[in-house]
């Protein structure tokens, strides 16, 4: 569900016509509702009540410090994977011992910084990035608290690009090596082994990968407690589903896979921590765009918009399908046409859809792409030398520019001209 709806004919961001922003700043732009933002954080920690645990949003879905301190004031942690989001986490006024630090190639210095500036933990993924973290941790006379990655060997039956818990992916440690990689890191006097992570892929619209994975954690985290290991927090990653498409099965819901990590891990008392982001995300963000030109080619019509591949890239990364809307409602009975929507970047990938049935649209009417909230403007780029586009945030009636579009001078005076030339 979602803050997006059509009234009177108009579509609206919560109580904001989309129209009015769109002639407050200009299109392309994303807008994002507060009140989803919220209500999908509330349903994860919802689903995970009655047991110790913190839901921390990962942030690489969607970074405006504005999301994040909306989700931070309701109570989330922090999924970060860079020093540079974890920098922004804290300006954003997330507390270090609500951020968690995963990724595969931590660097000394992103490790240095997280440590010194206060960290819940680090999700290690390798051994030497374990030793690493075990030096700097020395240097600095701290004990950095770890959990480690394994990599479960499940199918999370996703798109290839983002399926990361077979054992052909590059992530965690084999599960089959984990008591060995466990007692080397047990050994680290500046580590202190505190759990076990495991993040098996994005957008799962099925919960058996998950139980196939959980029930491993489990297993493991009794087989290394009988080892010595005090496992007392299991981070069970992100990935669960959204609904792109309002006609497809609905994937699980966040009380059903609250249910089966209670099912599958909550005899073992242990602290339990999650990274959802597309599903906080995803549904709370649209992006607007202007037809710019209606052109007929040869069978079809092409749908030419002021959005393109560099704002959002999913579909042409992907495959990705967005919902696609006329931000004037159809008047009922309207009679759909396809069209290729299309936006002006100099290539063929540079496409949102094909033939897809819209109203009959002319230069100047505006569109929106749903569920673009995750993954939309936090991978999109200046590619062709376009402005990175603007991110609005609403809350009730009241609309707020969380990230201006800059200006040409701004991108062009960026560069710098050796002296030779
Ligand atoms: N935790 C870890 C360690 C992750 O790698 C990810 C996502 C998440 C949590 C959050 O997963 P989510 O709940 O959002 O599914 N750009 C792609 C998605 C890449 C996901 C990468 N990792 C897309 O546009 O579909």
């Amino acid at each position: 569900m979602d803050h997006f709806l059509y009234r009177d004919g108009a579509l609206y961001a919560e109580d904001v016509p989309v129209s009015e922003i769109a002639a407050a700043v200009g299109t392309p732009f994303y807008v994002y509702s507060t009140a989803t933002l919220l209500r999908h954080f509330q349903l994860f920690d919802d689903a995970l009540e009655g047991t110790d645990h913190l839901v921390c949003y990962a942030m690489k879905a969607a970074s405006n410090q504005a999301i994040l301190r909306t989700l931070a004031q309701a109570g989330a942690g922090m999924d970060v994977v860079s020093e540079g989001e974890y920098r922004r986490a804290r300006a954003a006024g997330v507390p270090g011992d609500k951020i968690v630090f995963s990724g595969v190639g931590k660097t000394a210095r992103e490790i240095r910084t997280a440590l010194t500036d206060g960290i819940r933990q680090f999700n290690v993924e390798s051994e030497p990035e374990m030793d690493v973290i075990n030096a700097v941790a020395l240097d600095l006379g701290l004990v950095a608290p770890i959990t480690i990655r394994v990599n479960p060997d499940v199918d999370a039956k996703t798109h290839a690009k983002i399926a990361t818990g077979k054992s052909e992916n590059k992530f965690g440690i084999p599960i089959s090596r984990a008591s060995e990689v466990y007692a080397h890191a047990a050994a680290l006097p500046g580590l202190e082994v505190i759990g076990i992570d495991v993040h098996i892929g994005s957008q799962l619209t099925e919960l058996e990968p998950f139980r196939l994975a959980y029930e491993k954690v489990a297993e493991l985290t009794e087989q290394l407690r009988s080892e010595g290991h005090n496992i007392r927090r299991l981070d069970l990653g992100g990935g669960l589903g959204i609904p792109y498409t309002r006609s497809n099965e609905a994937p699980p819901l966040p009380v059903e896979y609250g249910k089966l990590i209670k099912d599958t891990l909550g005899h073992l008392g242990c602290e339990i921590e999650i990274e959802p982001g597309r599903l906080i995300a995803g549904n709370a963000g649209l992006l607007v765009s202007d037809v710019i030109y209606v052109k007929s080619g040869e069978g079809r019509d092409f749908l030419i918009v002021d959005a393109a591949m560099n704002d959002l890239i999913r579909p042409a990364m992907y495959e990705a399908h967005h919902d696609i809307v006329a931000v004037n409602e159809p008047a009922p009975g309207t009679e759909m046409q396809p069209y290729d929507i299309v936006g002006p970047v100099c290539e063929s990938g540079d496409t949102f859809a094909k033939q897809r049935n819209m109203p009959p649209l002319k230069s100047g009417d505006l569109i929106a792409f749903r569920s673009a909230g995750a993954y939309g403007a936090v991978m999109s780029s200046e590619y062709n030398t376009r402005p990175l586009i603007p991110e609005v945030l609403v809350n009730g009636d009241q609309f707020a520019v969380i990230r201006p579009r800059p200006t040409f001078d701004e991108i062009i005076n960026r560069d710098t001209i050796p002296e030779w030339l």
